[in-house]
């Protein structure tokens, strides 16, 4: 069942100073009990992504070396399997989930289980990016949604959905319901019932987008196969601009081509 835990503004000061980021509730960045972390990283100034080895050249190494990094540009090299080739469970919460704001993205930990290339991953939370990370032969979209699983093998896979304007979808309603409650980073909030199976459809309708890259936060950990179902989902824009005004900006840069020289590897190699 949901923790049902009361908005956490009074408990503002017991927030540790957790690294709370897109592997939050996986093995590389355990759940902490009782309040929610705020984020020592960001997206603006030297915060944001362009210094994020900045903030911790050990941790965040990757971030400014690594050569198979996320996002990316999801153009005709990029792997398209058949959306029926992994399965995709995400258990229902009729009664709602804790929904928390970390200061850099909000999110939803739920349980569910990712069957892929022979391999079975827990799910520890979804979360969201304004604007999408990825991009589709160039294009962005408004929104992106990631389900971040771990295996046993200490493994991670992502199952990501790009979400573009249009119809009210009853799950992102049900989610976004109270969304304007945890403005504040370090606030928590329940969700509106929750039901996946219609997530869990539209995956398995469509071709999924695959390829092995990064955590799109720090530490950017490499080894990481994302699922990116190639049909994106619709929010109104009333919710969307709600989200919006709570998530403000949260998208990395998209990264370069799989397996060539970090950018600012290559970019710190052009001033010297
Ligand atoms: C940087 O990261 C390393 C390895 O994760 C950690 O041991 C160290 O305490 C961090 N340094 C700072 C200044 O946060
Ligand atoms: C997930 O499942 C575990 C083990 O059954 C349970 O302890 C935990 O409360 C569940 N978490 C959520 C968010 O449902």
């Amino acid at each position: 069942m949901p923790r049902l835990t009361s908005l956490a503004l009074a408990a503002l000061s017991l927030v540790a100073p957790a690294l709370a980021a897109c592997d939050y509730g996986t093995h590389l960045n355990p759940r902490s009990e009782g309040a929610v972390p705020i984020s020592t990283f960001g997206y603006t100034a030297l915060d944001g992504p362009l210094n994020w080895h900045g903030l911790n050249a050990t941790a965040n190494a990757l971030c400014a070396t690594g050569k198979h990094q996320s996002p990316i540009n999801i153009d005709s090299s990029i792997q398209r399997i058949e959306g029926r080739s992994v399965e995709f469970v995400v258990d229902a919460y009729p009664y709602g989930a804790e929904f928390e704001n970390l200061g850099t993205t909000v999110e939803v930990p739920v349980n569910g289980t990712l069957w892929a290339d022979g391999k079975m991953y827990k799910l520890a939370q979804f979360h969201f990016h304004s604007t999408s990370e990825h991009r589709v032969e160039q294009e962005y979209f408004p929104m992106e949604t990631h389900f971040v699983f771990s295996a046993p093998d200490k493994s991670t896979a992502v199952v990501s959905f790009l979400i573009e304007l249009g119809l009210p979808d009853p799950l992102l309603t049900a989610v976004f319901a109270s969304v304007g409650m945890i403005s504040t980073p370090g606030s928590a909030t329940t969700t509106g019932p929750l039901v996946f199976a219609p997530l869990e459809a539209h995956l398995k309708a469509h071709p999924i987008f695959t390829y092995s890259g990064s955590l799109t936060t720090p530490p950017c950990s490499e080894g990481v196969t994302w699922y990116i179902s190639s049909k994106p989902l619709q929010i109104d824009e009333t919710t969307y601009h709600r989200v919006k005004d709570v998530i403000k900006f949260n998208s990395r840069y998209t990264q370069n081509t799989l397996g060539e020289a970090n950018l600012l590897q290559h970019a710190a190699s052009l001033l010297k």
